[in-house]
């Protein structure tokens, strides 16, 4: 979380350790899928004045937003909600200001302008000012799963809880890594271009003409370099190339983009399926569990060849990835092990299990790593 700013409330840690505590008690008695909402650590979490005023903001909270950490302290929430929804938020902060915990329900806009409907849980933390408070706040995005009876025995059973607590985990790592391309790439580009920009100017009104030119030739240069990032950023985002290309395309220009990214290494697509035949809600499924399978063979496996193939027949769909690397050992993944090495194998694995499908992965020195996914039609 973002450090509290000098001169702000002053919270110790201790307290808010024993606020996170009491939020995780209070939330899992309030929700119906406690592990969902509080085994995740990459948690949204802010701490806000008895107002609504970020006093500090994590890096999910954040990114859930639309807006860097920085950019939020000092905002209010209130501002965040749609005009004619800030009383209804500013009663259900008052509500908090009054209570050791409190959770509702809240429509916010973020910086995109879409609303998205949050739950919001906030647990009072003491601060060294007597009079005052802040509330720790974790925010909850609702998980896009079918609907469930509330009744107890339909509840999801502990491996399917950990399974959507994993994808969102992963979600949230999505979002943080996006945030930071967009807010460390994209924003660092765009200020260098202005620097360089403003610099050209200058030299143009102090007549030195040549050195302007070749100055706006490299700017020019950046900007087409900063287009580049922009696509790629955008080609990660689900939507715009799933839904513009259509699944096979977009694979295609995986391969293709991973294989011109990449020294000496060559990547062979292969499908034999339609846009058409793929069920819609697999599309971003099969996307995501090739775009971390390629990714891994390129990071992991000093593999000179990859061959990405999605094939079907009456029975069922096969993702496969299989490169000509070392290989790894397989090893169990506790959930701690997932957030140190990263989420990639489970990540998939819970992509895939998670509609239904089957996932192995097959690995050994000599023949390299073999990823397959395959769900029934
Ligand atoms: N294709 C591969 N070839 C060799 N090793 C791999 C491959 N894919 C994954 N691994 C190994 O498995 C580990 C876990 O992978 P993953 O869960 O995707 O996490 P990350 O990619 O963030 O390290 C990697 O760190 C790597 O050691
Ligand atoms: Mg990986």
């Amino acid at each position: 979380m973002d450090a509290i700013q000098p001169g702000g409330p002053q919270v110790r840690l201790l307290d808010l350790i024993e606020a996170m505590r009491k939020l995780r008690r209070a939330a899992c008695a309030s929700h119906p899928d406690p592990g969902v909402v509080t085994d995740a650590r990459g948690a949204a979490l802010a701490i806000l004045a008895p107002d609504g005023t970020f006093v500090s903001v994590n890096r999910s909270a954040a990114a859930l937003l639309g807006y860097s950490s920085a950019e939020l302290v000092g905002k209010s929430l209130v501002e965040l909600a749609p005009d004619d929804a800030h009383a209804a938020l500013a009663d259900e902060l008052s509500a908090s200001a009054a209570r050791d915990f409190h959770s509702f329900t809240a429509v916010l806009t973020g910086r995109t302008g879409h609303p998205t409907r949050l739950a919001l849980h906030q647990q009072r933390v003491p601060t060294k000012a007597m009079d005052s408070a802040v509330s720790l706040t974790l925010f909850e995005e609702p998980l896009m799963v079918e609907p469930r009876s509330a009744d107890p025995v339909d509840l999801l059973d502990a491996s399917e809880r950990l399974c959507q607590t994993y994808l969102m985990i992963g979600q949230q790592k999505e979002r943080q890594r996006l945030a930071s391309e967009l807010h460390d790439g994209l924003g660092q580009a765009l200020t260098l271009v202005k620097l360089m920009t403003e610099d050209a100017l200058m030299r143009i009104r102090r007549g030195q003409v040549d050195d302007a030119v070749q100055l706006l030739d490299s700017t020019v240069f950046r900007i087409r370099e900063t287009i580049g990032d922009v696509r790629q950023i955008c080609g990660e985002l689900r939507p715009l190339m799933l839904d513009k290309l259509g699944l096979p395309a977009a694979l295609g220009s995986l391969c293709r983009r991973i294989e011109r990214g990449t020294e000496a290494m060559s990547v062979v697509f292969d499908c034999d399926v339609a846009d058409n035949d793929v069920p819609e809600h697999l599309k971003a499924d099969m996307f995501r569990v090739a775009q971390e399978a390629l990714n891994n063979a390129v990071k992991h496996a000093d593999a000179t060849e990859i061959s990405l193939s999605l094939r079907g027949d009456a029975a069922r769909l096969m993702l496969t990835i299989q490169d000509n690397g070392i290989g790894y050992e397989s090893h169990p993944f506790a959930t701690d092990e997932a957030y140190a090495s990263g989420l990639g194998l489970i990540g998939m694995q819970h992509r895939v299990e998670m509609h239904g499908g089957a996932f192995s992965i097959e690995s050994s020195a000599t023949s390299g790593t073999l990823v397959c996914a395959t769900w029934t039609r």
